[in-house]
């Protein structure tokens, strides 16, 4: 791995969002489940109108970063800030009470409802009173065309259902509702990891839009392909730990990779070649020692 890449490890803002506060920040977060370690002295934080990608490869201590985000998991240590304010979560609903959306992979949505049912499900326009209130499915309707096309997709039906639709659409479907129920800051749980090239373009399109109208996005992936293009900053974590946030200016996609990848690979490397050396005994002392050098670098 490159030591010019691994000795940066700041998390400056972009020069344009320098002096703003970040809609969302955590400092020195850390998590354990019992004895095992899932996140250790996590920082990262997204501004409006703003990509950060959080990348790392499976196992890195992704889903559990968002989880604390999104109100799942209590960190076990560090703190969490909402637009500069520190905050506690109890549940989701407190996380979403405060403007933080999170879209996961399997969506909740229901295949055979109407895409119109499923972008106002669990809140449903209604009209009328008493016995005599139903669901407005005018309302509903319209809004939903409208909201789609405002992120640039136009809908011949919203009467379809939304098992029809494509893999990305339904992301968006997703995405654009949680844009229209106020969402300040999208998470979103690799979004694009079950999409072929195109659909993953659609969905990628669609987080443009939703930077584009100001909100904060935090798009989790293991692809850097799908990460490099959209993303202003970069949050690689690996095996629980940071290996720091780069803006997009200052590390190149194979910069990126190698961190990713790379990395991992080495301090893999290291470990056998110290078992190796131990098995092998005396003569193998200088083996052992060129591990643990790998071993360190990979660890930057
Ligand atoms: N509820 C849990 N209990 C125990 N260990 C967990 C739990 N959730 C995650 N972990 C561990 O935390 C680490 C990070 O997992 P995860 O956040 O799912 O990674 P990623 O999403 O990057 O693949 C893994 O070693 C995983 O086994
Ligand atoms: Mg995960």
């Amino acid at each position: 791995m490159s030591a010019t890449v691994s000795s940066r490890v700041a998390a400056p803002a972009p020069p344009e969002l320098a002096g703003t506060t970040p809609l969302l920040e955590v400092r020195d977060v850390s998590k354990s489940f019992g004895s095992v370690i899932a996140l250790k002295d996590i920082s990262m934080s997204v501004h409006a109108g703003e990509v950060m990608c959080l990348l790392g490869d499976n196992g890195a201590g992704k889903s559990t970063l968002i989880k604390i985000l999104s109100g799942v998991h209590p960190a076990s240590e560090g703190e969490y800030l909402v637009e500069g304010k520190p905050v506690r979560f109890g549940s989701p609903r407190d996380a979403l009470d405060h403007g933080i959306a999170t879209v996961y992979q399997d969506l909740a949505m229901i295949p055979l409802m109407s895409i119109a049912r499923n972008f106002f499900l669990g809140s449903e326009p209604t009209r009328g009173v008493g016995p005599f209130r139903r669901f407005d499915l005018e309302t509903a309707d319209r809004t939903t065309r409208d909201e789609m096309a405002k992120m640039g997709i136009l809908l011949r039906d919203t009467d379809q259902p939304v098992g029809t639709l494509s893999g990305g659409e339904r992301q968006c479907v997703a995405i654009a509702r949680a844009v229209y129920f106020g969402a300040k800051v999208l998470i979103l749980d690799e979004p694009t990891a079950a999409l072929g090239v195109k659909e993953a373009g659609v969905v990628l399109r669609y987080i443009a839009q939703a930077r584009a109208r100001g909100l904060g996005v935090i798009f989790i992936t293991h692809n850097v392909h799908h990460a490099y293009p959209i993303g202003d900053r970069f949050t690689l974590l690996n095996r629980g730990r940071s290996y720091g946030t780069f803006a997009k200016d200052d590390v190149t996609r194979e910069e990126v990779v190698t961190m990713m990848a790379g990395g991992e690979e080495l301090e893999e490397l290291g470990h056998e070649l110290e078992e190796f050396a131990r098995a092998d005994g005396l003569a193998a002392g200088r083996l052992g020692e060129v591990g643990r050098e790998l071993e360190a670098e990979a660890r930057g």
